[in-house]
């Protein structure tokens, strides 16, 4: 056997051992007991007994040893700043932020709502909430107050903290009056808004309830707030991601597990050193940004560079000349990323002298095959593609360089992670397809290693019900992603089985859209769908039907109905969500007991054979749709 197909059956086959052992990078306040309790099937149970604290180990811990290192550099192309905290310079500013939190009144086990662009002081208060045993809910700075306003209700924060604004391509995009939209829409009102005022847009803070960062940090520049020792199994924090239904899910991590987790992969996946750098080009509101710009590579002991900018402003050298000056040794981004600077001029790439990287990470969504070869020419370092979800907090399927270099193959994210016991099931019968090149749903057998979530945030049921299967005596996790494994145990996978889409590497759920446009007066019904893009990946597309199409007979009618609807997604969720086409039908294609053909109607908008067609109700329908796609 391989040194990884070793590696990776030990941690199947004796989970324990093989967990113990990771257990032993990182620091704990009392020992577990116990490395796994699955007497609770589907919830597991890790680091049982044990005591611990995220921050302790992202940060305290590093400063007998590297406290004038780099931790973290926050790099503005926006505001043209740059800005770097070393580990001791991080430490009193965790602590500043903590002290201000618990003098807003959060205390153990409270929520804290993170509304932040990119900078500093949001892995700040990220770091500070698991200090005191707070969990955070970092919200993505681009979605809007109907967004905001479900997370604010569904995780009931004690305190927000927002900005008041962020900034994008130059053009700047105020926070609070988002924020204010949010809180007033939301049944739950948080008893504390802290701003961080970046002097970007004016504010108004509202007596009383709203507070300013600069002023209440002063009060506390030098008051020490020790670690919360927590169990393992405490909360460290929630992240909502879309799923089927409307509602998004907040999924919830523990603590014990999570740094146990983060700390492996950053040895075992990204071969990582203390003093390494590491740049990840995503956004601390998705899970690539809690696992991989702010814990992993604090845990690790390593420079982490946090970006807010664009790719490609002030040109499409920006990264590489981050690479460059920072000696940048582990980049992290996204597919759509890289597809952006495949359209500018390879030269960028060359300007700048990168060799310091060890690799390049890409993960998020399906990495073409042209991309992958582009990049790989461009940067002439490894291009490690990575597969993984927001319930999971770290690669399922990768490659594991620190434990075996092995060869990436273009089209396909790698074999199994030492942990995930990843099978393949057949969806007609529910049985494990285990020949090579089989179709399947990628599922992964319980328990979930650690890190992965613990359960959906005060629903347990819904844990149980989205994503847990029985297969004869045991039990299995669905991936929702379609996938195939050839003869050597690389996977490929092959889009999502539900509803959820993939727009520049940014999750969306169609149904979320789809409610938020339905709420519009002029619009009776609709369904949106994902479509192939060559830039984003997949595109959201709506085909509506009006309540009153009376109006709707010229192009302009149209366009501006489009154009109303746009701006409502716009208000409600954010630009991200937004369809890049709104098309008006009189009927929406639907089987003859009345459920939406979507993939018909994918397939359609997709210009491909929408297959069998014999349970639908009006043939017209679709034809509709052809005619308006072209
Ligand atoms: O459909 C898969 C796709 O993104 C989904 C998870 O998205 P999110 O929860 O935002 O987590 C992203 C963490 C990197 C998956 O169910 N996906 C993610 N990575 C890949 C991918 N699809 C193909 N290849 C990947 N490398």
């Amino acid at each position: 056997m391989t040194a990884y197909a070793d590696f990776y059956r030990q941690s199947i086959d004796q989970p324990d051992a093989f967990w113990s052992e990771q257990a032993q990078l990182i620091d704990w306040h009392t020992p577990p007991r116990q490395v796994c309790d699955y007497s609770n099937p589907p919830f597991a149970k890790w680091f049982v007994g044990g005591t611990t604290n995220l921050c302790h180990n992202a940060v305290d811990r590093h400063l007998a040893t590297r406290a004038s290192q780099p931790a973290l550099v926050a790099i503005s192309t926006e505001t043209d700043s740059e800005r770097s905290y070393s580990f001791a310079e991080l430490h009193a500013e965790v602590q500043r932020m903590a002290a201000v939190l618990q003098s807003l009144g959060v205390k153990k086990g409270d929520r804290v709502l993170i509304y932040m662009p990119m900078i500093a002081e949001a892995a700040f208060a990220m770091l500070a909430c698991v200090r005191i045993g707070a969990l955070h809910s970092v919200v993505f700075g681009g979605f809007a107050s109907g967004s905001l306003a479900s997370r604010i209700e569904d995780a009931e924060p004690v305190a927000v903290v927002s900005a008041d604004a962020g900034s994008r391509g130059g053009k700047v995009v105020p926070y609070k009056p988002l924020l204010d939209e949010a809180i007033a829409l939301s049944k739950h009102k948080p008893a504390a808004v802290l701003m961080i005022n970046r002097g970007l847009a004016p504010m108004h803070l509202q007596p009383g309830r709203d507070h300013d960062w600069t002023a209440l940090r002063e009060q506390h520049l030098h008051t020490v707030v020790p670690c919360e020792w927590v169990e393992s199994t405490h909360p460290s924090y929630t992240l909502y991601t879309s799923g089927t239904t409307g509602k998004p899910k907040g999924v919830q991590r523990d603590t014990g597990g999570y740094t146990v987790a983060l700390a492996a992969s950053m040895k075992h996946i990204f071969d990582a050193k203390a003093g390494d750098v590491y740049f990840a080009t995503s956004d601390i509101g998705w899970v690539v940004g809690h696992s991989y710009i702010v814990y992993g590579p604090l845990i690790a002991g390593m420079t982490t560079i946090m970006y807010e900018g664009l790719p490609t402003r002030p040109d499409a050298g920006v990264w590489w000349s981050i690479v460059e000056k920072y000696k940048v040794t582990h980049m992290f981004s996204a597919p759509t990323a890289v597809r952006v600077l495949k359209k500018q001029d390879a030269s960028w790439l060359r300007k700048y002298h990168v060799q310091t990287l060890k690799a390049l990470w890409l993960a998020g969504e399906p990495l073409d095959e042209p991309t992958a070869q582009w990049i790989s020419d461009a940067l002439q370092v490894p291009i490690i593609d990575n597969y993984w979800q927001t319930e999971t907090g770290w690669p399922i399927l990768t490659l594991a360089n620190g434990v075996e270099q092995q060869t990436t193959r273009f089209g396909s994210p790698g074999k199994a992670m030492y942990g995930y016991h990843v099978k393949l099931i057949d969806e007609s019968n529910g049985e494990e397809l285990t020949a090579p090149n089989q179709k399947g749903v990628v599922a992964i057998e319980g328990p979930l290693p650690p890190g992965c979530m613990q359960t959906v945030w005060r629903d347990d049921a819904r844990f149980v019900n989205t994503y847990w299967k029985s297969i004869p005596g045991r039990l299995i996790y669905s991936t929702f992603d379609w996938g195939i494994r050839d003869a050597d145990g690389y996977h490929f996978i092959l889009g999502r089985t539900d509803d959820v889409i993939n727009v520049a590497g940014h999750r969306l759920g169609t149904r979320e859209i789809e409610e938020s446009i339905a709420s519009h007066p002029n619009i009776a019904e609709v369904a949106v769908v994902g479509v192939a893009d060559s830039l984003k990946g997949q595109v959201a597309m709506a085909f509506a039907v009006a309540r009153d199409a009376s109006g709707l007979d010229s192009d302009a009618a149209r366009l501006k109905l489009e154009g109303e609807v746009m701006k409502q997604v716009d208000s409600q969720l954010g630009a991200v969500a937004r369809p890049s086409r709104v098309y008006f039908v009189t009927v929406l294609p639907k089987t003859r007991s009345g459920k939406l053909l979507r993939r018909a109607l994918q397939a359609v908008a997709e210009r491909r054979d929408p297959g069998d067609l014999t349970t639908m109700e009006d043939p017209a329908a679709l034809q509709q749709v052809k005619d308006l796609v072209g």
